[in-house]
């Protein structure tokens, strides 16, 4: 009886996590970076670029700013975006606000990178993730694999294209843990990249925030089965209103602000369960198998932490007191740990989480900055 009781309150839970399917016209409006890049008025192109394990992706780029030469020298700026987010997100402020826009008005040439299941990456050379079977194994992925497949794919795919040696990377939430992933698992990119800007990147979670989604943290690995037995592998950006509301906002009229609705995707249910083990364990490791298959696989019963002292990139975090998802006493444990790394608290405490890709004061708080750095380099 109790058992069963237990499997009503984990299935509660998940209908609560996940809503409907993904309404696919919404979809098609989110995921129009293509369209977006052109209306706005800069030059785009685009490739389909092939991971190791066989997940096709589809990157941008922006060449170049509004009416400009080619013929010099742009440093390439390759840019990562979230959780639930796509390339998309970092546009979506329009040509004065994004920074994409903005990057590319400054002389870089920017790179947009998508992660697989997003948008059009939702391809692979075998597998059919709308197959009842064979989207387990298509959904089979968190951030970890993201960073150690996709991400070097098109790092390296943006080099050679470029023909440059090394690029600058940003990356947003999800898209600062998949580069502490990449350099951490694989330190060979250390070199191919002249430094980072990571804006709210999540890595440690010892002191998440949010008690809430703490609580959630604690189910992870009942949800992970329950979803597995409804056959659920993919979640609706849905759960981003789910998730808790940051700092009420004061209206501010100088301010541009995008709605969520324009920039949530799709995600495994993997991706979520990761970043779950990792605040339930207050740990930044691996995914946590069974007992038996850690040992299999890593050689030890728990699984290995991803080593941040093997990062030498230069790295900048940024942060806001305002992110309800990431503790600024956990930005200051990996500034730390990592050799080279700086922390950057940003001056307006009621900037959130999603104001990187949400709110025209991006400019004036983050990107400014940016690029004033990245030109000095
Ligand atoms: C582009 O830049 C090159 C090199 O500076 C110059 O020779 C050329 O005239 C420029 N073209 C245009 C259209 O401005
Ligand atoms: C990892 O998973 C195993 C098996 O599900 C579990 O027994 C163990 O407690 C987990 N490890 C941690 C540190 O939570
Ligand atoms: C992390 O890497 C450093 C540098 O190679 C090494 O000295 C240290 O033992 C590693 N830590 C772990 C936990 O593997």
């Amino acid at each position: 009886m109790p058992n069963i009781i237990r499997v009503l309150i984990q299935c509660s839970v998940v209908l609560l996590l996940i809503t409907l399917p993904v309404n696919s016209s919404d979809n098609d409006v989110v995921c129009d970076t293509e369209g977006k890049i052109i209306r706005a008025g800069y030059p785009h192109e685009k490739f389909d670029v092939i991971t190791e394990d066989g997940y096709i992706l589809q990157v941008h780029r922006i060449p170049q700013g509004k009416n400009q030469n080619q013929t010099i020298y742009r440093p390439v700026v390759f840019l990562m975006h979230g959780l639930f987010a796509s390339p998309s997100c970092y546009v979506e402020l329009g040509s004065q606000y994004a920074i994409a826009f903005n990057l590319a008005d400054e002389g870089f040439d920017v790179w947009l990178g998508s992660a697989r299941g997003v948008c059009n990456s939702r391809r692979h050379q075998q597998m059919d993730p709308d197959d009842r079977i064979e989207k387990h194994k298509f959904f089979d992925y968190s951030w970890h694999e993201i960073g150690l497949y996709d991400l070097p794919a098109m790092i390296d795919f943006a080099l050679k294209v470029s023909g440059q040696d090394k690029l600058f990377y940003i990356g947003h939430s999800q898209g600062g843990t998949t580069f502490l992933v990449l350099n951490s698992m694989k330190p060979e990119y250390n070199s191919k990249i002249k430094a980072a800007h990571l804006l709210a990147a999540v890595g440690y979670q010892k002191n998440f925030p949010n008690e809430r989604m703490k609580r959630y943290a604690l189910l992870t690995d009942p949800l992970v089965e329950v979803t597995k037995m409804f056959g659920i592998v993919e979640l609706d950006s849905g759960f981003l209103s789910a998730a808790p509301k940051e700092t009420e906002k004061t209206e501010d009229p100088s301010e541009v602000r995008v709605p969520i609705s324009d920039l949530g995707t799709t995600a495994a249910v993997k991706q979520m369960a990761h970043y779950g083990q990792n605040v339930r364990d207050k740990t930044f490791r691996r995914w946590n198998y069974s007992l038996g298959e850690n040992l299999l696989r890593y050689g030890s019963l728990t699984p290995p932490r991803y080593n941040l002292s093997l990062i030498n990139v230069d790295i900048t975090m940024h942060y806001t007191l305002g992110d309800v998802l990431l503790d600024e006493n956990d930005v200051l444990d990996m500034v730390r740990d990592l050799p080279h790394a700086k922390a950057r608290k940003l001056t307006r405490d009621s900037f959130t989480h999603y104001d990187f890709v949400q709110s025209s004061f991006v400019k004036s708080l983050v990107t400014d900055y940016v690029i004033n750095d990245l030109k000095r380099r």
